[in-house]
């Protein structure tokens, strides 16, 4: 058998001084090539900037009073180098960065306008509609002083509650709590103007009539969708004429869902979410045909039934390692350990807020915490080497932890 499957003649009759020429080619192009390193940048690089920049800076040009909610439009901040907003899916979030007084916290809020006005380069602009919610640490510092004219930092727009036609149905049943209508709305405007193609079914709960969020504007979408999106309001503390009574139970989803296959997006309080569930399975619906808006801050843990109860009133320390800059704080075991780090000052990266997004990821070196089953979002890998999320850790005793901030 021949040992090579070429043939050797064909290399003899090669001579090697074309290829010690090639050498001096090759040295003088290095020499006559500039010191800086050759900066290389792709057009699907470019592209993924303006998709999912790090922080967009913008300007606060409008806002309008709802009364006890406000919609802030924010358009791009050339000065600090924002030319335009990122383009986003209906019923995305971004987290603004705020200090309320010395806590660096970034909070989510879903962008309540049409994707339709962040495209292009040109005048893009969103709306946050933002309402006095419970704990009011945020929502009640940005209604109090955000203005025409300020200047604030957002991320690029973030979170997975969107419509995907490959795995929802075609028609959206969707439960909306208080200023939970705001992914709703964004959706209704995108379907409107043919971005999005689906139905959708709005079962609107609120307190009273008088206080119903974005009544007018919701209405007006639905009146221009070609009979594509219904809104139905249903109080919840007063009975009145052309209203729903009482709560969103299954009977009454039953009443105004479609017949055949349709898909359920929850966004509101907790609470609503734990009775939902319920009537998800009265209802027969499979896990992969609901879903539920999550983020925002994980509420009352110590309330779980799995939270030592021996742990409430507790406080212990939290000693924070940032390249290699150690600080040290306390922490309350009902309070996350993310909140302890932004109450003191700590600019600890985070977007959701709720387990969700990974953002927060942090190695603990020393301590126990308590991680609510709900909203542990880990992959088994970090459970196993000691990754948490302190959006949604609670101590148990003394903690050490390392965190990793992206900028
Ligand atoms: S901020 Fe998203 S997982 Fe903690």
């Amino acid at each position: 058998m021949a040992k090579y499957n070429y043939d050797k003649k064909v290399l003899k009759g090669l001579t090697p001084f074309p290829f010690l020429g090639e050498v001096k080619t090759r040295t003088a192009a290095i020499e006559a090539a500039p010191d800086t390193i050759a900066n290389s940048m792709f057009n699907a690089n470019i592209l993924a900037g303006r998709l999912h920049p790090s922080i967009q800076h913008c300007i606060i040009s409008k806002v309008i009073d709802h009364g006890d909610a406000k919609s802030f439009t924010l358009t791009p901040d050339a000065e600090k180098g924002t030319k335009e907003l990122a383009y986003f899916r209906a019923s995305q979030y971004v987290s603004v960065s705020l200090n309320i007084d010395g806590a660096l916290v970034n909070k989510p809020y879903t962008i309540r306008s049409n994707p339709k006005d962040a495209l292009g380069t040109e005048h893009t602009s969103y709306i946050l509609t933002i309402k006095l919610t419970n704990p009011s640490y945020a929502s009640g510092f940005i209604l109090n002083t955000w203005k025409e004219g300020d200047r604030i930092d957002i991320s690029g727009p973030l979170g997975d509650f969107y419509y995907q036609e490959l795995r929802d149905a075609k028609h959206v049943v969707a439960i909306a709590g208080g200023s939970g209508i705001t992914p709703f709305y964004s959706m209704a405007a995108a379907i409107v103007d043919g971005i999005e193609d689906f139905d959708m079914t709005i079962l609107y709960g609120s307190r009273t009539a008088d206080g119903i969020l974005l009544k007018e504007e919701i209405e007006e979408l639905a009146a221009r969708s070609d009979g594509r999106i219904k809104v139905i309001h249903i109080l919840s503390h007063e009975e009145a004429e052309g209203y729903e009574h009482g709560f969103i139970t299954a009977e009454l989803i039953r009443k105004y869902a479609p017949e055949g296959d349709y898909s359920v997006f929850m966004c509101g309080p907790k609470a609503m979410y734990k009775f939902e569930e319920n009537e998800m399975k009265k209802l027969g619906l499979p896990k992969r045909r609901y879903r539920m808006e999550m983020s925002g801050d994980y509420l009352k843990a110590s309330d779980n039934a799995d939270f030592p109860a021996e742990q409430k009133g507790r406080e212990y320390s939290l000693t924070v390692d940032i390249r290699g800059e150690k600080k040290t704080v306390p922490c309350k075991a009902e309070e996350s350990l993310l909140w302890a780090m932004e109450k003191a000052g700590i600019r600890a990266p985070s977007h959701c807020r709720s387990g969700e997004c990974g953002w927060c990821h942090s190695k603990l070196i020393k301590g126990k915490v308590y991680i609510p089953k709900d909203a542990d979002g880990r992959r088994a890998a970090d459970e196993k080497y000691g990754w948490i999320h302190p959006c949604v850790s609670f101590p148990l005793s003394d903690i050490e932890l390392c965190v990793y901030p992206t900028e």
